[in-house]
């Protein structure tokens, strides 16, 4: 099944336990959470403290988006606050497969995260410690940005990757999808898809009734099955 991940970033944070309860209602299946540093990416966001109040108001899977330079020292306080999945980049000063490692030890779900610009085969010699690998489709650090179609191409080569290979891992793009490219960006091989602007802007029920309609469209059109 082919999943959406809402990013709080565009959502009213003045009222987020409004906006999860808009979600839950919504058949939203995951709450994507951006934490922001300042340094790996110009903005600050929030940390895990925000995202234990975040834990206490949904039973909702949470799924955190580490934009910082040091994952690593970062990694038992977003376990501990409670997020089910923690990903972080490729290109923070972390070592990668020690940090995958390390959100496993906590029993959360692991993922590398790659940049646009980084070659998406630096991360195959890790795919088989990641419960998920997630494709950045936008530069990271702000919400509302347009899909790069270059990354399209990087879709299809991990999903390739993981079918080639029979990992049994998730593939999640983020940043610029809408409802006229997702089945696109489905069709090419991802399966959970974050959207923020998309999910929060007008009303979520109709927007996210929107998604799994061309989640639909793009699976039919896939080569890809899992
Ligand atoms: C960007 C964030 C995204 C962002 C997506 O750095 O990682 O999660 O909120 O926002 P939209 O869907 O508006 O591009
Ligand atoms: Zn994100």
């Amino acid at each position: 099944m082919i999943k959406t991940s809402a990013s709080l970033l565009a959502c009213d944070l003045a009222d987020i336990s409004g906006e999860l309860s808009r979600c839950k209602a919504a058949n939203v299946d995951w709450i994507h959470f951006d934490v922001m540093d300042g340094a790996f990416v110009d903005q600050i966001t929030y940390g895990s403290p925000v995202l234990k109040c975040v834990r206490r108001a949904t039973d909702m899977f949470l799924d955190v988006h580490l934009m910082v330079n040091d994952p690593a020292s970062q990694i038992k306080f977003f376990a501990e606050a409670g997020a089910d999945l923690i990903s972080f980049h490729l290109e923070s000063r972390s070592d990668a497969r020690k940090t995958l490692e390390l959100i496993r030890s906590f029993g959360v779900k692991s993922a590398l995260a790659v940049k646009p610009g980084t070659p998406i085969e630096e991360a195959f010699p890790l795919v088989e410690l990641c419960d998920m690998v997630l494709v950045m489709t936008v530069e990271p650090g702000f919400g509302g940005q347009g899909f790069i179609p270059e990354c399209m191409d990087k879709i299809k080569a991990v999903r390739t990757e993981i079918q080639k290979n029979g990992y049994k891992c998730e593939l999640e793009i983020d940043g610029g999808a809408k409802l006229n490219n997702t089945a696109d960006i489905v069709a090419a091989g991802a399966d959970v898809i974050v959207a923020g602007s998309a999910v929060f802007g007008g009303d979520i029920a109709a927007n996210v009734k929107g998604f799994h309609e061309v989640f639909k469209e793009g699976a039919a059109k896939a080569a890809w099955s899992k």
